[in-house]
């Protein structure tokens, strides 16, 4: 019987069902949220079903964990908006309903997406709260936001995305932390009574904070399970809270890094929050954001023109700019299959070093007495694009812009520098002027078809609207320069989120040019981010950040598994070496279409010295594993490595690519040594590929074609 006290809500996608109810007028909960339900489930049983009784030691009845927790309804636990009136003092909103608007599945363009706003009202304090949602049935991620208007100016110290419940059959929730060449740690943190607490106040979305939170539930692995994923989509600095209320639920919240809405204002939204569920393990989180990014928020530059092959001279040249020399490199680098040269820091003002000249983007003409255009005519000259790397938010107090305007640089004079360098106040309307005046005059003047946009220090102090104006700035380039591809590099992965990929088009996933610590980056970023976005280039010989060396083979495949380059000076190579990395390079640009549509999904292997994933087509009619030995093994023999998502009835013909690479060590005859073979899905899936031995440090390449 529908009970007329609830207002249901209900959204699919095919893969999972979220169902909001309302008692009375009040904010909903999220009454159940995993796989599909029923289309004829009885959503006030639903809801009822959801409630919890109440025993000694409660309130007489269990304060509603809505979408936006009210403090002023005795919630006991984080609230989902705290504000302070102009006066400072406190206020305690609560809510009622007001509207809402649902739009039936196929009504939003060609595909069966849903649309929810909700809107309720607080009149006593003069505010109105509304939540939206989106479901995406072709990527499975559901996007939500939430925002506040006030008659009155307020002070946000804390608003929550539309908050969401956790699975109580969980033990754990995986975070992501990370340092300067060691991006996407992986944290498990037990569930327990009480909060974690994760909040970036670095002003930036940081090597440290990643956005990002996975629910495994109990014996959920990379390929089997259930599981849920979030991240937030924003550049400046996020809070999470992750808690267990002393009644046993659980919520999570994802909004700005708190109090970073320095200013009184009359309207604030969060930034999306995108969640997914999935009955397929880790995967099944790691493909919808994969799809999502690449497929919704990432704009392309040239849609449909391949992936090209990066050449990055920062490794080969630092800020030691020679036109004769940079011309030999591009030659070379040509040679081995570049497809685009990326002339990286030390290109204007008086850049020697990085103790000067951020802020003045005019070319050095001490290094380029005829500008850019020798080099780029000659880039050009050897089948290549050009790109230009900027840091365009940065100032160096030794710099004519900070003589000019140290009025501009955000925070105290007197503070704390990074890399010798302060931020520029992106919240001024002059200073967004003066850079894109001087990018735009630059990309006008020079046929550039690519920026890597820098960002090389945390801010004195967090403030959402340094982010506002940065995305504001982007935008207004990206408008003007719709051809110009933008890659995001923060000293490597420090500004890595949705928000900055609906502008950019690539990532510099970390400065590690190291293949075995790149190796373990990429697996993990995999949980969030495809091939096509991802930077990955084949190192120096000699490892620039981890004093390792690491063999040629190791490296090239390594930078394979993403949107591969180079950033060695080519000049070091050796004959052999140059021979191996062309035919790995040939390798990719006969497979990178496929690829780049892909999915990566992380293969649970029974040897933790092996880092392996299988990128399957979308069709699934081809795939791709990558075996990377990162260590040597305790046991002998290599055990064998089980793949995932075929389909089981399906025979895959499995070629071990470079085969030519096992080491006389091997001394066996295991079949992929020699043969290619015919196997169904069932076994490749429940038993696995037994590989030949391998030095650590290496990678097997194993191609299958469904047949
Ligand atoms: C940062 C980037 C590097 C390089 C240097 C240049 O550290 O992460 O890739 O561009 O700046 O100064």
């Amino acid at each position: 019987m529908p009970d007329q006290r609830y207002r249901f809500w209900r959204l699919d996608d095919g893969g999972q069902t979220l169902v909001l109810a309302a008692m009375d007028d009040r904010l909903p909960e999220c009454v159940y949220w995993g796989g599909a339900l029923p289309m004829d489930e009885d959503l006030t049983t639903v809801a009822r079903a959801y409630a919890l009784d109440v025993t000694g030691g409660m309130l007489d009845e269990n304060p509603d964990l809505s979408i936006c927790p009210e403090a002023v309804r005795s919630f006991p636990g984080q609230p989902g908006l705290i504000l302070r009136g102009a006066d400072g003092q406190a206020l305690l909103p609560r809510f009622s309903f007001q509207n809402a608007k649902l739009s039936s599945p196929g009504t939003e363009g060609s595909e069966p997406r849903q649309t929810l706003t909700l809107i309720f009202a607080d009149p006593e304090n003069g505010l109105r709260y509304s939540a939206s949602f989106a479901t995406d049935p072709t990527t499975g991620v559901i996007t939500a936001q939430a925002q506040i208007e006030s008659e009155t100016p307020v002070h946000l110290d804390w608003l929550a995305a539309p908050v969401l419940p956790a699975p109580q059959l969980s033990d754990e929730m995986i975070d992501v932390s990370g340092r300067w060449i060691g991006e996407f740690q992986l944290n498990r943190t037990p569930w327990s009574a009480g909060i974690r607490l994760r909040e970036n106040r670095t002003g930036r979305t940081g090597h440290e904070h990643f956005p990002g939170l996975i629910l495994p539930e109990r014996g959920a692995s990379n390929t089997a399970g259930r599981a849920f994923g979030f991240h937030y989509g924003w550049s400046g600095g996020h809070r999470m809270v992750a808690e267990e209320l002393p009644d046993g639920r659980r919520h999570v919240q994802f909004g700005h890094a708190s109090g970073t809405e320095s200013a009184p204002a009359t309207r604030f939204s969060t930034a999306p929050l995108y969640v997914t569920y999935s009955d397929t393990g880790l995967n099944g989180i790691a493909v919808a954001f994969q799809r999502h990014l690449r497929d919704r928020i990432v704009t392309w530059a040239k849609p449909g023109t391949p992936r090209p092959v990066h050449y990055n001279c920062w490794e080969a040249i630092y800020f030691d700019h020679d036109l004769t020399e940079l011309k030999d490199i591009a030659s070379r680098a040509a040679a081995l299959g570049a497809e685009r040269f990326v002339l990286d820091d030390g290109w204007f003002g008086q850049r020697d070093d990085d103790t000067t000249s951020l802020g003045d983007w005019t070319t050095d003409s001490r290094k380029y007495p005829n500008g850019l255009n020798p080099l780029i005519d000659h880039v050009h000259s050897e089948n290549m694009t050009f790109g230009l790397w900027f840091e365009p938010e940065m100032v160096n107090p030794e710099s004519d812009l900070y003589r000019a305007h140290p009025e501009w640089a955000l925070g105290r004079g007197d503070q704390t520098l990074g890399r010798q360098q302060m931020a520029l106040n992106m919240a001024r309307p002059e200073v967004r002027a003066y850079l894109y005046d001087h990018i735009a005059a630059i990309l006008s003047a020079h046929a550039i078809d690519y920026i890597k946009w820098d960002h090389n220090r945390v801010l004195p102090t967090p403030d959402a609207a340094q982010t506002r104006g940065t995305y504001d700035l982007i935008d207004r380039l990206r408008a003007d320069f719709p051809t110009v591809e933008i890659e995001s590099c923060a000293s490597g992965g420090g500004r890595i989120d949705f928000g900055i990929l609906q502008r950019s088009q690539r990532v510099w996933l970390s400065d590690s040019n190291d293949a075995l610590e790149r190796l373990r980056i990429q697996h993990n970023a995999a949980l969030f981010l495809p091939l096509a976005v991802t930077g990955s280039h084949v190192g120096p010989r000699h490892c620039h950040t981890s004093g390792r060396t690491i063999d040629i083979g190791f490296r090239a495949w390594v930078a394979a598994q993403r949107h591969m380059g180079f950033e060695m000076d080519p000049r070091e190579l050796t004959e052999d070496e140059a021979g191996v990395l062309r035919d790995v390079t040939t390798w990719w640009k006969a497979n990178r279409d496929w690829m780049c549509a892909g999915d990566i999904l992380r293969l649970d292997s029974a040897d933790p010295s092996v880092i392996a994933e299988q990128q399957t087509a979308r069709d699934g009619s081809r795939f791709v594993v990558f075996s990377g030995k990162a260590d040597s093994s305790s046991q002998i023999a290599p055990r064998p490595l089980r793949l995932t998502g075929l389909d089981v009835a399906a025979k895959y013909r499995i070629h071990l690519a470079n085969r030519a690479d096992a080491v006389a060590l091997s001394r066996g005859t295991p079949v992929l040594k020699t043969d290619d073979i015919t196997l169904s899905g069932r076994y490749l899936m429940d038993h696995g590929l037994t590989l030949p031995w391998s030095f650590p440090l290496t990678m097997w390449v194993i191609e299958g074609e469904r047949q």
